[in-house]
């Protein structure tokens, strides 16, 4: 870390809350935000939209090192079948190294940055000075997942959605390369039971701490 950028790493299974505290946390501090899940839709979109299958290491790599990051679109790239495309391409040790450099590139921006995903603390950005690891329970996260899509009057199964969430976690913490897992010096911030504002309040403290010490 370099006292002209600060960098702020926010990982965690999917649905815990991370996407919607880290753009929180980067419009209080003014930090440019990147959610990496993203870059790994992008380029397993990229591949579908070839039709190309999800097994050839090296397409996928070329397309990773074709994904602009000023171009991801979170609404084109939401839907269920890119997330499961993406988490199945993000096993591959040629993909992650051309994602995470350009994440990396994208850390640098000044005056700070806030990357979420599954590895920024651990491999992305492994000396950033805040590192927080946001999770909660398979049932709270699948529950949201079924909330969310029943607000948007769309149907949802709650049992699917339930196997949906431990199938994921299993492949992204079961991975080689990688895996899921908090960074020894990670915060963790169980939402189970935190509200947004609750988790934004003791990511703040920690934020602003580490801040002080950085000036
Ligand atoms: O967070 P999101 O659901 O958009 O991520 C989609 C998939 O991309 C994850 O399930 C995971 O397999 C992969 N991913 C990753 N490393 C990251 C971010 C996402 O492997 N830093």
């Amino acid at each position: 870390m370099n006292s002209r950028h600060f960098t702020i790493a926010i990982d965690g299974p999917a649905a815990a809350g991370k996407g919607t505290l880290s753009r929180l946390i980067a419009e209080t501090y003014g930090f440019h935000h990147l959610d990496t899940g993203l870059t790994y839709r992008a380029t397993a979109k990229a591949l579908l939209d070839a039709g190309k299958t999800l097994d050839d290491e090296i397409v996928a790599e070329k397309m990773a090192r074709e994904v602009e990051l000023a171009g991801l679109d979170r609404d084109i790239l939401s839907q269920h079948e890119i997330g499961e495309a993406a988490s199945k391409i993000a096993v591959m040790p040629s993909v992650r190294r051309a994602l995470v450099e350009a994440q990396r590139r994208f850390s640098e921006k000044t005056p700070g940055t806030v990357l979420d995903g599954r590895d920024i603390g651990t491999v992305v950005c492994p000396q950033a000075p805040v590192k927080l690891y946001v999770t909660a329970s398979p049932e709270v996260r699948a529950k949201r997942r079924y909330d969310e899509i029943i607000s948007k009057s769309a149907p949802a199964d709650f049992d699917a959605i339930f196997e949906d969430v431990k199938r994921r976690d299993e492949r992204d913490m079961g991975r080689a390369d990688s895996p899921l897992k908090p960074a020894e010096d990670a915060h963790l911030l169980d939402t189970s039971e935190m509200s947004i504002e609750a988790a934004f309040q003791a990511a703040k403290s920690i934020i602003d701490a580490a801040l002080s010490r950085n000036n």
